[in-house]
């Protein structure tokens, strides 16, 4: 069953998972600050990416490149030219939409991805495609919006100061392949991994942390030759699937992959496939694996001036590699697993809400109770010794049955409590969050327990 995104918002926020951004002053339209376990759940996935993509990879290395670049990165890349939007506005109350997805809003088939400007104009003309704040068929033609975020640097403010913020985190890495290549003396193929935030000034952000101006991104360039007769593609889509399935336990029947048409290829890509997830507002994309051949290298080679070609040690010939992406948003899977932890489910004594999160992600592995205050001594030295190889936390206002709610709530795993008996029978009570079934076990076997379980 679909959860009420209003109820998921909600319970993030009780639980200290993602609050609205700067609330106090009344908000910042469509930011969101991640709380104390939010910010858990989130680095969580980030290892978890980085461990699997990056680190224990045979081909992979990573890298960490800056947000600000140098603006004829930009012009290379096709962002300053391409990465637009197209605007319309409504004549009578003034509401602006981008006009492809007023017609893919009303008809839910169409795809206008590689339609002209005056195209989608007379489309909606002849449609009867409606204002859907007002009504009225009176629109202005259109006009498009670079996304890109602008800014200065420095002291003044003219033309020659302006830099902008990454809208991608992927041109960092095509502009520093080479010194990574050379210093890591990697041969083809190899890839390069990074995190991190990007910027682009959405013309309708929304639907929570689905679209936001600032978020993250994980993304893996994969450099190999074009002579390579491996499918590469097929390859990362494979471990993109893996990761999804085994890793972030997303339910195959959440989601499914859609190849997009030539006309709705973006500018640098010969190919691409969006994993798109069941969003309780509609299905969405989550990952895109692109084939962006040697665009990249080719527009930074020749922008730049630099030879960025690659000298193959086997066959002595020279060439520029080419490149599969597969590019994830942080805050866009976080939604698609919260979304598909989110359960409320009816007991005999009441109802519980349980945040299924796969164990790997839960903010604490684990949570030590005293189940009642002669305990708390001893249950407080057994969570520190915990706490040397998990993360614990403790856990002792309100009655037991309460913080085990709590703890369903926040999605710890397992719960341990301390109780009468542990003094004489050196045992303690290990309840686990999903099958809420309770098992004794002695207190030197619980640290290989947990561990045993948790992997
Ligand atoms: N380097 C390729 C690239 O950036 P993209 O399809 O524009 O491709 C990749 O973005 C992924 O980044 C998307 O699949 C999505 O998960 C995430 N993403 C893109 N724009 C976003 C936004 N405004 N808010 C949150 N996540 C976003």
């Amino acid at each position: 069953m679909k959860v009420e995104i209003e109820k998921l918002i909600s319970h993030l926020k009780s639980q200290g998972f993602v609050f609205q951004g700067s609330e106090i002053y009344g908000g910042l339209a469509n930011s969101w600050d991640y709380g104390p376990l939010g910010a858990e759940v989130k680095n969580k996935l980030k290892k978890l990416w980085w461990d699997f993509f990056v680190r224990r990879n045979e081909y992979n290395i990573g890298l960490d490149s800056s947000i600000i670049l140098n603006p004829k990165v930009w012009q290379a890349s096709g962002h300053l030219g391409n990465f637009n939007d197209p605007l319309i506005d409504c004549k009578k109350c003034k509401s602006r939409f981008r006009a492809d997805k007023l017609v893919e809003e009303k008809f839910a088939d169409m795809n206008v991805g590689g339609w002209s400007n005056e195209e989608i104009e007379k489309f909606i003309k002849e449609n009867a495609i409606n204002c859907p704040k007002c009504d009225a068929n009176d629109f202005t033609n259109i006009r498009q919006f670079t996304l890109m975020f602008k800014t200065n640097q420095g002291v003044v403010e003219d033309e020659a100061s302006t830099v902008y913020l990454r809208p991608e985190t992927a041109q960092g890495i095509f502009v520093q392949y080479k010194n990574s290549q050379r210093a890591l003396r990697k041969k083809l193929p190899f890839g390069i991994g990074q995190i991190g935030k990007s910027f682009r000034n959405e013309i309708t952000p929304g639907n929570f942390i689905f679209r936001t101006r600032e978020f993250e991104q994980m993304e893996l360039e994969f450099f190999f030759s074009p002579n390579d007769s491996n499918d590469w593609f097929e390859y990362w889509l494979d471990k993109v699937k893996f990761f999804l399935e085994k890793i972030a336990l997303i339910d195959t029947k959440n989601y499914s992959i859609r190849e997009h048409e030539a006309d709705e290829l973006a500018h640098y890509a010969k190919r691409t496939v969006d994993i798109e997830f069941e969003f309780p507002f509609g299905r969405g994309e989550l990952w895109g694996i692109a084939h962006r051949s040697d665009f990249d290298l080719t527009q930074h080679q020749n922008h730049s001036g630099q030879d960025l070609t690659y000298l193959d040690p086997e066959t002595n010939e020279k060439y520029l590699a080419h490149v599969i992406e597969p590019s994830v948003g942080v805050e866009r899977l976080l939604l698609a697993i919260f979304c598909q932890s989110y359960v409320e489910e009816q007991l005999d004594n009441g109802e519980r809400v349980v945040m299924k999160l796969p164990y790997k992600l839960a903010p604490y592995s684990v949570a030590v109770m005293p189940l009642q205050k002669q305990q708390k001594e001893k249950a407080n030295e057994l969570y520190k010794e915990l706490l040397l190889d998990f993360d614990a936390t403790f856990d002792e206002t309100g009655n037991i049955g309460k913080r085990y709610r709590r703890q369903d709530a926040i999605g710890t795993p397992f719960c341990v409590t301390v109780d009468f008996d542990t003094e004489s029978d050196r045992c303690v009570t290990v309840r686990n969050r999903d099958t809420m079934d309770q098992e004794r076990i002695e207190i030197s076997k619980l640290r290989e327990y947990l561990l045993t379980k948790l992997i």
